[in-house]
């Protein structure tokens, strides 16, 4: 037992010896000598386990005089046995709680971290703690003890408690600041470099007329690439071997069906899934069996279509040289020329002055001297395909165009080569 519970205990038991000598003082007054002695024998007894040899020795004392039956001689030292006893190392015990709190403090303050501290709450304030045994002690003391061991036992506690409380914080806030500290990002650091993409040249041109169309209120409008052969040709009037489905060289897969050979199939898939007016934009990617350096196996293609009541030619020179302009400049101008197509009549092309020289280079690079640069196919959609759908020719009219965005960028950014846009290396795409 640690030395403030043990200096408790030894109280405990000084208290013990004074009941048993005031109870021999009591005897003395009646002057039952023989009784008394025995009391006393007793009290010398319990002082001698409480090595209080001052006690032991006023006990024995008291237990000679009685041999000579001087009982008041006896009474006083018997008094003054119980008094002597009742104020035993009271001072003791209350020093000893002082040095108690001072070591278990310095302990708790010195504690690493809040698991220590924890074992330390145990320790000290624990059910099986010095404390709590002293306090259990208390009832044990004489009467007149027991407000001071007792408070000296609760202020033990409370400074103890208190001083769990501030290191606890401490800890705490020593914990997070090292946590903190290691978990720090030094924005000083340079940046992982993230590798930017940039548009493919074609898909540039693709964004720009997607963009100027819906501009002016058009939705875009996507079909599949593998086409049934009616939506490619038939509905398209170009019926079954009909010799027009020689000029597109297609890529025949089974049951009837092709890779699209251009986006006019959307046209019919949208006019069959809504009544006009109709106002699309199609981009995607249509097939031809095809390969050289202005051609290639795949491409992609632009549709537009407008179809409503009293749609003309007119309206359709002007859409396309108002979009001609968003994508080549202010200055191009535009001109139609007349063209076939099974799908539209009449039918034209429609050329571009040549954006660069502006018609006045002989040599010019891109118009090759021409100073117009064909652009796409268009005219006003057939009677026939309108009928196809469900259309009433004599209430609607429109126009319908499909350009070559890859032409177009070729064109734009001067690009000799139309397969180098489809080969996927770096070190042309890059430079876009
Ligand atoms: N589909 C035609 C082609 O691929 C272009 C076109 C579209 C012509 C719409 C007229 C109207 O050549």
């Amino acid at each position: 037992m640690a030395r403030f519970a043990r200096e408790a205990a030894r109280l405990a038991d000084a208290s013990k010896f004074a009941e048993q000598a005031r109870r021999a003082a009591e005897a003395a007054k009646h002057l039952d000598a023989s009784k008394f002695a025995e009391q006393a024998r007793r009290a010398a007894e319990a002082a001698k386990h409480l090595d209080v040899s001052k006690f032991a020795e006023r006990a024995r004392r008291a237990a000679e005089a009685a041999k000579h039956l001087d009982a008041s001689k006896f009474a006083e030292q018997a008094r003054r046995a119980a008094e002597a006893a009742s104020r035993v190392d009271r001072e003791q015990v209350v020093a000893e709680a002082s040095r108690f709190t001072e070591q278990a403090q310095a302990a708790i303050r010195a504690a690493k971290n809040l698991a220590e501290l924890e074992r330390l709450r145990i320790e000290y304030l624990g059910r099986s703690s010095q404390l709590t045994e002293v306090k259990k002690l208390v009832r044990e003391l004489p009467v007149e003890a027991r407000p001071e061991v007792g408070g000296v036992a609760n202020r033990a506690s409370r400074d103890l408690e208190d001083a769990i409380k501030v290191r606890a914080e401490e800890l705490a806030f020593i914990e997070r600041e090292a946590r903190l500290r290691a978990e720090a990002v030094d924005v000083t650091l340079p940046g992982v470099p993230y590798p930017k993409g940039s548009l493919h040249p074609s898909m540039r041109v693709v964004d720009e007329v997607v963009d100027f169309f819906v501009g002016l209120g058009y939705r875009v409008a996507e079909g599949p690439e593998v086409e049934t052969d009616y939506y490619n040709f038939t509905a398209l009037n170009i019926p079954p071997g009909h010799p027009a489905r020689t000029m597109q060289d297609t890529f025949f897969l089974d049951e009837g069906l092709v890779l699209r050979t251009h986006t006019s199939p959307v046209q019919i898939r949208t006019m069959l899934s809504q009544e006009p007016p109709v106002y699309v934009v199609c981009p995607g990617r249509t097939y031809r069996r095809d390969s050289d350096p202005t051609h290639t196996p795949m491409f992609n293609q632009i549709e537009g279509l407008a179809v409503d009541r009293g749609i003309t030619l007119s309206h359709l020179k002007g859409t396309l040289a108002a979009m001609a302009r968003h994508v080549f400049g202010e200055d191009v101008k535009v001109r139609l020329r007349p063209s076939y197509f099974q799908f539209t009549e009449p039918s034209v092309e429609l050329d571009v002055s040549c954006f660069v020289c502006g018609g006045s280079d002989p040599k010019c690079k891109v118009c090759k001297g021409a100073g117009w640069l064909e652009m796409l196919g268009a005219g006003m959609v057939d009677p026939a395909v309108l009928e196809e759908v469900g259309y009433d020719p004599e209430e609607y009219t429109g126009f319908a165009f499909g350009m070559g965005p890859d032409r177009m960028a070729m064109a734009k950014y001067g690009v000799a080569d139309l397969r180098l846009f489809f080969e996927g290396d770096l070190r042309f795409l890059r430079q876009f």
